[in-house]
């Protein structure tokens, strides 16, 4: 496993031919702040290891790229693959805390005293205050799992879409992450 100066050179590395440093830079100071490169990606399932939130969402990222080329899918902007990979599970740094006064690194567990609830809406909230998102971005980040929502709101996820096609191959390129590459 990578150690989270390692993780911070390869997301640095990852975005670089994406966008501008200034942008790299920008959106590194927000995910620092949010302990981004440290939190894991569950609590109980796969992905419970510190740096596996960051792991999970670079394979997101990479996947999301990887559609992106081979099936020539068009994007408002051409970094949001990275960008909607990246920032898509952003509600879990708050989510996954360590327990207060517990000094090992690894444990991880619930945070009992979130104010913002939600997954998909929560992430996009988070997002929005380390960078401005296309609507297209923001739809991708709200409707990431894609059926596995109410039922009640399986019509808005059909509408987004029928709007925004990329919001079904994001929601593909996390289940490729979490159920075919096991990350
Ligand atoms: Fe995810």
């Amino acid at each position: 496993m990578m150690d989270v100066n390692k993780r911070i050179e390869f997301f640095r590395n990852f975005l670089n031919p994406a966008m501008p440093m200034e942008s790299i830079e920008r959106i590194e100071t927000g995910l620092k702040d949010l302990d981004f490169f440290n939190k894991p990606a569950s609590i109980s399932h796969h992905g419970m290891n510190t740096g596996d939130l960051f792991e999970h969402s670079l394979d997101v990222a990479r996947n999301l790229v990887d559609l992106t080329k081979r099936l020539e899918l068009k994007w408002d902007r051409s970094s949001s693959p990275y960008i909607v990979g990246l920032l898509h599970d952003l509600c879990k740094c708050d989510n996954y805390i360590h327990p207060p006064a517990d000094t090992d690194p690894e444990h991880w567990e619930y945070n009992n005293a979130t104010i913002l609830t939600g997954h998909g809406e929560k992430s996009v909230i988070m997002a929005l205050k380390i960078l401005p998102l296309t609507d297209e971005e923001i739809a991708c980040i709200r409707w990431h799992m894609g059926a596995f929502d109410d039922k009640g709101n399986w019509n808005n996820y059909g509408h987004a879409v029928t709007v925004y096609p990329n919001v079904l191959f994001t929601h593909t390129a996390d289940m490729i992450a979490a159920r075919i590459h096991g990350i």
